[in-house]
């Protein structure tokens, strides 16, 4: 149905449904059904349906094509679907392999954020991916493993062209101060031995009006932050070659040498901070991350070490 819209003018229910072979009510029905999802669609009497944006589908092969080096992703491990519940939830229900495993998906129904916060995934709002890897020798520091990956969306979008961004502990990517990307890591890991990782990376590419309504906090998408078109394959590309290059790193050598570009990009260094660890609140001065990717908080001229927690309040 989506791919039947235009954004550049009316198409009448009628069309639609003599192309679908079916009735008006049922367009109508499908129009208010992704309305709901988050597509914005104008309807106007006598004229018909037209979305507010029009968006390039995802395409698996024009990904693959365009990837730059990324030795570890074959095309046949790249799918593309058109909704899932969620790109993480579809990696995690399959059984751990050594292969790399990316799944993207135009919608999720169930896309899921940190803390189990819902992620909200509307159709051509953003990229909605998830990469299963196999890290047979985990680094020392593999906690810091959301930093990095972090650290790789900003790589891969200054490439093209997009600047300014920075990453907020542990691994929200801002402009200044609205989340543009969000990603989540799920393990399975055995005591001792290979470590399965599946990432999942949410970027805003053009949500709409229904859509920020829907979400609590300040957000931005890249249709804001660049000044010319930006294919969504292309931007999907970029992401996924800067991850597999800057995941290769990781294993190879640990957090250390990604340390000077988190302090290039941290947004709240300097900043008094309240961050919810638990059921405790902390409060003090952020000052950077350490080794492993902790979060260094000062609190009456001591350095607390702060592994996992939850920004509540930039005092
Ligand atoms: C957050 O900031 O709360 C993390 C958001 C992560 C969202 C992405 S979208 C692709 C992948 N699939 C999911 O269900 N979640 C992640």
């Amino acid at each position: 149905m989506l791919e039947l819209l235009s954004s550049k003018e009316y198409r009448s229910g009628e069309s639609l449904a003599a192309k679908l072979g079916v009735s008006r009510v049922a367009i109508w029905r499908q129009i208010e059904r992704l309305k709901k999802t988050g597509v914005d669609i104008i309807s106007v009497s006598g004229q018909g349906y037209k979305i507010q944006a029009e968006f390039e589908m995802l395409d698996a092969v024009e990904i693959y094509k365009n990837l730059a080096n990324a030795g570890g992703i074959n095309r046949s491990s790249i799918q593309v679907s058109k909704v899932v519940d969620s790109t993480n939830a579809v990696l995690m229900r399959l059984p751990p392999t050594r292969e790399q495993k990316v799944v993207f998906s135009e919608y999720q129904t169930a896309g899921r954020g940190r803390r189990e916060d819902v992620w909200v995934s509307p159709p051509g709002g953003g990229i909605w991916f998830s990469l299963s890897r196999c890290f047979d020798n985990p680094p020392s520091s593999f906690s810091a493993l959301g930093l990095v990956v972090g650290i790789s969306v900003i790589s891969g979008l200054q490439k093209l062209g997009i600047n300014g961004l920075q990453l907020k502990w542990p691994n929200d990517v801002v402009f200044e101060g609205a989340k543009l990307a969000g990603i989540l890591i799920e393990l399975r890991s055995e005591v001792s031995g290979p470590c399965f990782a599946v990432i999942g990376i949410g970027l805003n590419t053009n949500l709409g009006m229904f859509v920020r309504r829907k979400i609590d906090k300040k957000v931005i998408d890249i249709s804001e932050l660049s000044s010319r078109h930006l294919s969504r394959n292309l931007v999907a590309s970029a992401l996924l070659s800067s991850l597999d290059e800057h995941l290769n790193a990781f294993e190879h050598s640990g957090f250390q040498s990604f340390r000077e570009s988190w302090r290039k990009f941290d947004f709240l260094f300097g900043k008094e901070l309240k961050i919810l660890c638990g059921s405790k609140v902390e409060v003090g001065r952020a000052e950077g991350v350490d080794d492993i990717g902790a979060l260094q908080l000062r609190q009456a001229g001591e350095i607390k070490q702060i592994l996992s927690g939850h920004i509540i309040e930039l005092v």
